[in-house]
């Protein structure tokens, strides 16, 4: 684990004039990092479900802004639908020609888990449980990840050596830890992770850096029920900003030769970062480096080999090829 203290100068210089396409902006963690990216001097292209939220946001922003100079959008868009997000894309990709930076950042969580030993009865055994949280907080990403890729394999690697931008992707504690009385919300957030380490290699090799935040709990309406026992026990949590931070720090530790977020190894791809009590902390690293440890030495061993055969570039998974 190491923490990760952000540079000031790659959270503001490094971002001026860069395209940030991101889902779920009206509010919470989404919010802030609409307006973190607005402060900072690039140009979003947000995607929501809330309408009145996020006109307001943008007619905040955009205030003293003409037509021509605003740098704030909004684009009706349920990321669980394609169409919807293919239209987030297409409308950044129009008003601006290109894009740097891709942000899955919206959830939801339902608090009522159809796994729970009260919600089992007779009557809700004969309906198929409520998958949104899949719908929203996998597919949704899965979704933004393939767009994301496809526009941002647009830009001239010759422009910036070969590196063509970022994706961010917005997991959870409940991406790595046992979550009881959130099933489906666990299964999707780990899912998000399963996302990156799916992605991240590719990714690299194309000089597009993927990496996945994990925030525990965070000042949102998501945490609501919780919030007051938790406050009660003194238990750290964070503010969105903080959250909205380190979704940035993600976005913009590569770009920079000579500016560096303290604690961040270069190449910073396929990381998981944590946010805890307002702090990042880097915790992929050290899951890799700790695996002879808790998979043995010889299991190691030998997956290493099976995975340098299967990244070598000489196979493929499909058998028809
Ligand atoms: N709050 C926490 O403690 C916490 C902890 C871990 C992870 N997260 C994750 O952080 C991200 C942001 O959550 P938040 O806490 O800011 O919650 P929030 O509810 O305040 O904000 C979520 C935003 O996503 C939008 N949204 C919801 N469904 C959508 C859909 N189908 N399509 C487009 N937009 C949609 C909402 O309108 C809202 O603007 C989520 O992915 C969440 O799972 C939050």
């Amino acid at each position: 684990m190491s923490r990760i203290s952000p540079n000031q100068f790659l959270l503001s210089s490094s971002l001026i004039g860069l395209v940030a396409v991101l889902t779920g902006g009206a509010q919470g963690v989404g919010q802030s990092l609409v307006e973190q990216l607005h402060s900072a001097g690039a140009k979003i292209i947000f995607g929501d479900v809330d309408d009145k939220l996020s006109t307001n946001l943008v007619s905040a922003l955009n205030q003293n802004d003409t037509e021509e100079t605003k740098r704030v959008h909004f684009v009706h868009c349920d990321t669980s639908n394609y169409t919807d997000q293919l239209r987030l894309f297409q409308t950044a990709y129009k008003l601006y020609s290109r894009i740097d930076i891709v942000i899955a950042n919206a959830g939801i969580a339902i608090h009522r888990d159809p796994f729970a030993p009260t919600l089992d009865s007779e009557e809700s055994i004969l309906i198929a449980p409520n998958t949104a949280e899949i719908d929203v907080n996998l597919k949704g990403p899965l979704y933004t990840t393939r767009l994301g890729l496809h526009y941002l394999r647009k830009n001239d690697p010759s422009r910036t050596n070969g590196y063509k931008g970022d994706i961010v992707l917005v997991s959870s504690i409940a991406g790595f830890k046992e979550c009881e009385g959130l099933t489906t919300y666990t299964a999707s957030k780990h899912g998000v992770i399963g996302l990156m380490r799916g992605l991240a290699l590719q990714g690299e090799k194309e000089g597009i850096r993927i990496n996945t935040i994990c925030p525990w709990m965070t000042k949102t309406r998501l945490v609501t029920g919780i919030e007051q026992g938790w406050y009660n026990l003194g238990l750290p949590a964070n503010e969105p900003e903080d959250v909205a931070r380190a979704i940035l720090i993600c976005a913009t530790a590569n770009r920079s030769k000579s500016q560096r977020h303290e604690g961040a190894v270069l190449p910073f791809s396929g990381k998981i970062v944590w946010v805890g009590g307002g702090k990042s902390y880097e915790i992929e690293d050290r899951i890799r480096a700790l695996e002879p440890e808790w998979l043995g030495r010889e299991n190691s061993e030998v997956l290493k080999k099976g995975q340098e055969y299967l990244h070598s570039g000489k196979t493929s998974w499909d058998a028809s090829s």
